[in-house]
């Protein structure tokens, strides 16, 4: 029995090795486009990735310094700061933008209001217990900052449009790619750095 279960494993560890062909890029972007199949016309646009996010695929997230330049400048373009030059909103109503991972989902019922999902990468308020740690801590985010007005923009910034700021980063484009609106971005913003926020508490 020993010996019948070692030559198993012995099969099993080589079968991985043929597997690890890899499959070519025409049927990687056949299968993609299937899962897309009753997406809405927007996602199917999702699809081909801009000309950002196709460099950093091209360079699995290490773009030359000449890429990196290309990316801030397209990114940084794309920024649409609020006409009325108020950046911050009700930081309660941010609290529930940060903390609702819904929307932009298959199983949403159609008109599902997409929330940032902040807590899923950063930790916030520092009493929540759950948070994810992908991005950096933003607890008290407008506090050690001193609410000053140029990081206001700059988190504005790199909140609608996370290229702008990093080349390839890994926070989603929040306004860019329409996932929140211009309010909802207010509200999030003032969740870090209204004085009132838990977040400086
Ligand atoms: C999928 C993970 C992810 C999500 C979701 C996410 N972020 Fe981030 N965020 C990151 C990463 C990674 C960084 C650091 C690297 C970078 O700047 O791109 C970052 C950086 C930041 C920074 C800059 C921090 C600094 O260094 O000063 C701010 C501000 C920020 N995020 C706010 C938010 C807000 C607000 C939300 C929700 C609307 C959010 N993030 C959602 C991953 C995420």
């Amino acid at each position: 029995m020993l010996k019948h279960t070692l030559v198993f494993a012995v099969l099993l560890c080589a079968a991985p090795l043929a597997a690890q062909e890899r499959p070519s890029q025409a049927t990687v972007d056949a299968y993609l486009k299937a899962t897309f199949g009753k997406a809405p016309p927007e996602w199917q646009a999702r699809i081909k990735p801009d000309d950002s996010l196709a460099i950093c695929n091209a360079t699995r997230n290490n773009p030359s310094s000449a890429q990196s330049d290309e990316i801030l400048k397209r990114e940084g373009a794309r920024v649409v700061l609020p006409a009325d030059g108020k950046f911050l909103g009700d930081w309660k109503k941010g609290y529930v933008v940060a903390n609702n991972g819904r929307g932009g989902q298959f199983s949403d019922a159609p008109g599902t209001v997409s929330g940032g999902n902040c807590f899923a990468c950063h930790q916030l308020d520092p009493k929540e217990v759950s948070y994810g740690t992908l991005g950096p801590s933003l607890a008290a985010y407008g506090k050690d900052r001193k609410y000053d007005p140029e990081t206001i923009k700059d988190a504005y910034t790199k909140i609608y449009n996370s290229m702008a700021a990093v080349p390839c980063s890994n926070m989603p484009r929040f306004g860019v790619n329409k996932v929140l609106d211009e309010q909802q971005i207010k509200d999030v913003m003032a969740y870090l750095f209204d004085p009132e926020s838990p977040v400086n508490k």
